[in-house]
């Protein structure tokens, strides 16, 4: 079955999802509504990343079925592109699920927050995304990656596979590295990954963000040039303090990472963390989101996925904040938030922004 492009599957998930999934394109950005593609039918690229290439914005983002099977993988990431973010054209799905029994992709496995790379040097596009394998819950925890010829796939599976077997984080104490901890008991088989983004710094490194350690820790392991592997230099950060959902950029010479609390599909405050190095040490800022105590209380509802940096036409950067509010007893029903990222006193700040224009 080949659903790369303008799939069928697509259409018939979206007949599921019924008239209420039919509207008009809006002309501006309406955080948690339907947000209608160029066939009228919802986007459905949830827990998503963007990719600007060649003048073009690619949304990667789990495609969802109605019902709770929903929270599973059924069909794979779809794709959607678009010139000016508020319009988006279905390109289709992008990596297809497989229905060989085994397979670390069979349907029915979790394959959650795929990204997308550019490799300028090998011209591929290279996907990083959470992995579960089917019928395991959590447990697996690992990282996927798949590669393409074209930001529209189809992108060929690659390998899945836990962090960095057999290296030690290069921030490590002693302690760290001593029996009984979450990093010694995964030093061999490799380090767990779950919610997960990735970043290219401005020297071209490129670097991958999850949580590891039970959900407990932050880690960011650098790529290796290629960016289909991780090159063996990796930092754990903000230990013990249970992030996810990481979405990680860099403004005037600083990283800023803003990531959630662990509370499952429920949304809950957001957290701020500044660093001059990206290997930390990180700073804690507190809830960056700026509303009523129930907008600050669940960001909004929903839960970082991505921010997108844009240049405007007057050269200077902007940056998006991308955020999903989940609906796993209908997940097909996930909606987005896309926020204008503010800034107060030298900080990224979050305030609900009504039908915008980027
Ligand atoms: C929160 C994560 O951020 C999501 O991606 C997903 O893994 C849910 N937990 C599952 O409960």
């Amino acid at each position: 079955m080949k659903i790369h492009r303008r799939g069928m599957l697509a259409g018939s998930v979206a007949l599921l999802h019924g008239a209420m999934a039919r509207a008009q394109t809006p002309a501006s950005i309406a955080s948690g509504q339907l947000w209608p593609d160029d066939r009228g039918l919802h986007i459905n690229a949830h827990g998503g990343g963007v990719l600007h290439h060649q003048g073009r914005y690619w949304w990667y983002g789990e495609h969802k079925v109605a019902g709770d099977a929903g929270n599973r993988a059924q069909v794979g990431v779809h794709v959607y592109s678009s010139a000016d973010l508020m319009h988006w054209r279905d390109e289709g799905i992008c990596l297809s699920v497989s229905h060989q029994p085994g397979d670390d992709l069979e349907a029915g496995c979790i394959l959650e927050r795929p990204k997308v790379l550019f490799d300028p040097q090998s011209k591929r596009f290279v996907m990083w995304f959470h992995l579960e394998l089917k019928g395991q819950g959590y447990a697996s925890a690992r990282a996927g990656v798949a590669v393409a010829e074209q930001p529209q796939g189809p992108f060929t599976y690659l390998r899945s596979a836990r962090v960095n077997p057999g290296v030690w984080p290069i921030n490590a104490t002693p302690e760290d590295c001593q029996a009984g901890t979450k990093l010694a008991r995964d030093f061999s088989g490799g380090q767990m990954c779950r919610d997960m983004t990735l970043f290219v710094d401005d020297d071209g490194r490129a670097y991958h963000i999850y949580a590891s350690e039970d959900n407990q820790t932050l880690q960011i392991a650098e790529l290796a040039p290629d960016l289909t592997r991780h090159s063996g230099r990796y930092a754990r950060i903000l230990p013990g303090l249970a992030n996810e959902a990481p979405a990680l950029f860099k403004h005037d010479g600083r990283y800023f990472l803003i990531a959630s609390g662990t509370t499952g599909w429920a949304p809950n405050p957001a957290r701020l963390y500044v660093a001059d190095n990206l290997f930390g040490p990180w700073q804690a800022h507190g809830n960056p989101v700026r509303g009523t105590p129930e907008q600050m209380a669940t960001t909004f509802g929903g839960q970082s996925t991505f921010i997108l940096p844009i240049k405007t036409a007057n050269g200077t950067q902007r940056l998006i904040f991308m955020a999903d509010i989940w609906q796993p007893k209908n997940a097909i029903d996930g909606r987005y938030i896309w926020l204008p990222i503010d800034w107060e006193d030298g900080l990224p700040v979050l305030r609900w922004t009504k039908g915008w224009t980027p």
